[in-house]
């Protein structure tokens, strides 16, 4: 979960090292470092901390050389501390690692009997010795690399330079993500593109067991073996101003306001606002790498999506932490709307509890980043035991998204954040069309209710905005939210897992305690927890089960509890019980979890930020999880 970026040519490696590195601070933040040539030989400057610490450092720092690499660090082996973080140096090779050597203690005994001089705690250090070694004897660093990897265990990635070939960077994949991006004359690595999309539109991404070797302008790509292969060109449309704060004091206050927009955009490919009907595109069913899936006959396409919908006799949807929340809400939609079984599922436990997949089942995962191991390990799983798998991700070509057999896309545009916001609301969006592209395909849906369905889920970001335009309310709310002791937040249907995510927000935000529930659940145990110091958010739209939530509510108050409640309009009796009532517009229940959140969402970003937290990078946490 670490950040890589790498520079080769014309202009100064350390800005563009250091503007990449701020763009890929969310993948690990304690602790960072750059190796750049300086007459001849490489300096490096590492620092413990943020990557302010660095740039401080780096300040009257100045290299002649064209060539350099850089870090952020997300401490896996070794705590965060300058000596363990990266660029790691040995005899002139300088080494950036993201990922797990898992057969590192092996590695550092063989090394430490051989007389190595291990100046780190982490497994990363043990690379470059080896690739030293290796170096010594061919002089030559791409076959220096090559000859490692045999030797190593894991899932990782590494960049590598050496001194003695000033004009060459060798990169290497096999788990996290790695892209080269190709210039003018000049070439580029990273784990991510927005380092990049100030510099360049182009890029390749490696696939796993590839190798980069990058000399002067000129790159070619290899297999883990040597042999040569071809790779295509990715031309991204993004612009750099979407991943820029654009006046917003963070990234994630940013991301909720741009929410509207966002649904609006995962929404506008599949829905036809004309005829109130819903045809997924280019969904690409049929094993078809997704670079070409632009170029897919809609009309056929659309017709083997529904083939395989009408097929399916159960859903598994997998995911990890909010995306997983977002899967439980699809549930919700896909048992009602399309009469499916569904089973969700949190990809860490999935992989690991032999699960039995019967034929005919369609796995879904879920995952902003794409690159969520143990999603991606899910969906291997799942394809090795014959499901048929489809992918929401919000990165597009991000590993997730070009192992599954069908794509859909969250299309929120980059999520900085390290809190996931947009990317919830776009992925509740996208799980209405799904169910009612299933419920339709499989004969269980009329078109009366269909359009029903599509008129309020077209509705939703005008209502968005209505709800963000409230803002001020949920300041003044949180405002009184750190005298608590703790939180419970409970909701039922598709409120429950908005309960769940509430509570998750409150927690990695605010560093506060806070449990998601079942409302129903409170009088098997949690009821016990209810004092006047404790808060319940109750997340209660007029919806069906709304008359059975008022009674968990009372219950819940007649105990002391303190009471925050989010409801439909201008609700007398919510209002009335409640410290605090928060108010969304009335809408269908397949759509009021996308607006009932945004309350939510926007509580915990103030509690947190009044605190004077780090809103974007809390603490201990990396925005894309590419470790288990
Ligand atoms: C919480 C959050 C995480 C992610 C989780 C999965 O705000 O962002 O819980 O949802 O790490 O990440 P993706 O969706 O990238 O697989």
């Amino acid at each position: 979960m670490c950040g890589i970026v790498g520079y080769l040519g014309p202009k100064n490696p350390k800005d563009i090292i250091v503007s990449g590195l701020k763009k890929l601070e969310y993948r690990g933040y304690d602790s960072a470092g750059v190796a750049i040539l300086d007459q001849g030989k490489t300096k490096r400057v590492r620092a413990q901390g943020k990557l302010k610490a660095l740039e401080d450092k780096l300040q009257h720092e100045k290299f002649d050389g064209h060539i350099g690499i850089g870090h952020t660090r997300w401490a896996t082996h070794g705590k965060p501390s300058e000596r363990n973080a990266h660029p790691h140096q040995v005899r002139g090779i300088n080494l950036v690692h993201n990922g797990i050597i898992e057969n590192y203690l092996d590695i550092r005994e063989e090394l430490l009997a051989q007389g190595a001089d291990i100046t780190s705690d982490t497994d990363s250090e043990l690379v470059a010795h080896l690739i030293a070694n290796e170096v010594d004897q061919t002089k030559d660093l791409f076959k220096a690399v090559e000859n490692t990897l045999d030797k190593l265990r894991g899932a990782f990635s590494i960049l590598v330079m050496w001194e003695q070939e000033p004009d060459r960077l060798v990169a290497f994949k096999d788990g996290p993500p790695l892209v080269v991006g190709l210039g003018e004359k000049e070439v580029f690595v990273a784990s991510d593109v927005q380092a990049l999309i100030q510099y360049t539109k182009k890029f390749v991404y490696l696939e796993d067991r590839e190798v980069a070797s990058i000399k002067g302008s000129d790159v070619q790509f290899f297999s883990a073996n040597g042999f040569p292969i071809q790779k295509k060109i990715v031309e991204l449309n993004w612009n750099p101003e979407m991943v820029e704060k654009q006046g917003y004091a963070h990234y994630m206050l940013k991301e909720i306001y741009e929410q509207p927009r966002a649904v609006a955009a995962a929404i506008e490919p599949h829905v036809n606002p004309e005829t109130f009907t819903v045809a997924l595109k280019n969904i690409g069913f049929g094993g078809q790498p997704v670079q070409k899936l632009e170029e897919l006959d809609s009309k056929t396409d659309w017709a083997k999506t529904q083939e395989v919908f009408k097929g399916i006799e159960r859903v598994f949807i997998i995911a990890c932490g909010t995306s997983n929340y977002a899967g439980m809400v699809g549930k919700y939609l896909i048992e009602q709307l399309a009469k499916v079984p569904v089973e969700v599922d949190i990809a860490s436990e999935f992989r690991y509890r032999n699960p039995v997949i019967p034929p005919k089942t369609l796995v879904l995962t879920i995952s902003q980043s794409g690159e969520t191991a143990d999603t991606l390990a899910a969906i291997r799983m799942a394809k090795e035991m014959g499901a048929t798998t489809l992918s929401i991700c919000n990165v597009r070509n991000s590993t997730i998204d070009r192992e599954a057999h069908g794509h859909l896309y969250m299309n929120s545009g980059p999520e900085i954040g390290v809190a996931s916001t947009k990317a919830f609301t776009s992925t509740m969006a996208v799980l209405n069309c799904l169910a009612i592209a299933m419920g339709r395909s499989r004969g269980v849906m009329n078109e009366a209710n269909e359009k029903d369905l599509v008129r309020s889920l077209l509705a939703v970001p005008s209502q968005m905005e209505g709800v963000l335009a409230y803002d001020k309310y949920f300041e003044e709310a949180a405002s009184k939210l750190k005298l608590f002791r703790g939180f419970l937040y409970m909701g039922r249907g598709t409120s429950y897992p908005i309960a769940m995510e509430g509570a998750l927000k409150l927690k990695e935000l605010a560093y506060m305690h806070a449990e998601g529930y079942a409302a129903g659940e409170m009088k098997h145990g949690p009821l016990a927890l209810i004092d006047e110091r404790m808060a319940i958010v109750m997340v209660a739209p007029t919806d069906h089960l709304y008359e059975k939530t008022i009674s968990n509510l009372e219950e819940a108050r007649a105990r002391g509890g303190k009471v925050i409640s989010i409801g439909t309009g201008d609700n007398e009796k919510l209002r009335s019980i409640s410290e605090y009532y928060l108010a969304i517009p009335q809408a269908h229940w397949t759509v009021s979890a996308i607006l009932t959140v945004i309350p939510l969402q926007l509580m915990s970003y103030h509690l947190a930020s009044n605190l004077g937290y780090d809103v974007d990078q809390p603490r201990n946490l990396a925005k894309s999880v590419t470790v288990e």
